[in-house]
């Protein structure tokens, strides 16, 4: 091995060994209806790359799921959440120049009746 490829080597290695450390940074985001009078709640949720679909939570009941932010920190999921009179209500439930501190591992949306907490 020549001193080129030793040191190609070890960049690679410390590419790796960087890029492991972020992806394997798993985050739970969940949201709860806490709407209460057995109120359902219909969610919404996606970023970039992922549709996760439209749910519909009971009174109660909860949604979670889970993700690796990526290794360039733009990791952004927004949901869109509907109840009663509410259509569609906006909100980012992970952003990672928000929530990275925030929430390391776990973001909790609870909404209840008088808003999302
Ligand atoms: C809430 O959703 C459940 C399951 O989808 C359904 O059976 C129920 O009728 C819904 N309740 C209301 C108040 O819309």
């Amino acid at each position: 091995m020549n001193i080129f490829n030793r040191t190609f080597g070890l960049m690679v290695l410390i590419l790796f060994v960087f890029f492991d450390s972020v992806a394997s940074d798993n985050v739970h985001v969940s949201v709860k209806n806490k709407l209460g009078d057995g109120k359902n709640l219909t969610v919404h949720c996606q970023s970039k790359d992922n549709d996760l679909g439209e749910q519909t939570l009971t009174d109660g009941s909860e949604y979670g799921w889970d993700f690796s932010v990526n290794a360039w920190g733009s990791t952004l999921f927004y949901c869109d959440i509907t109840w009663e009179t509410v259509n569609r209500y906006h909100f980012d439930s992970y952003s990672y120049d928000r929530d990275w501190k925030r929430c390391e591992s776990q973001c909790l949306w609870t909404v209840s009746g008088e808003g999302k907490r």
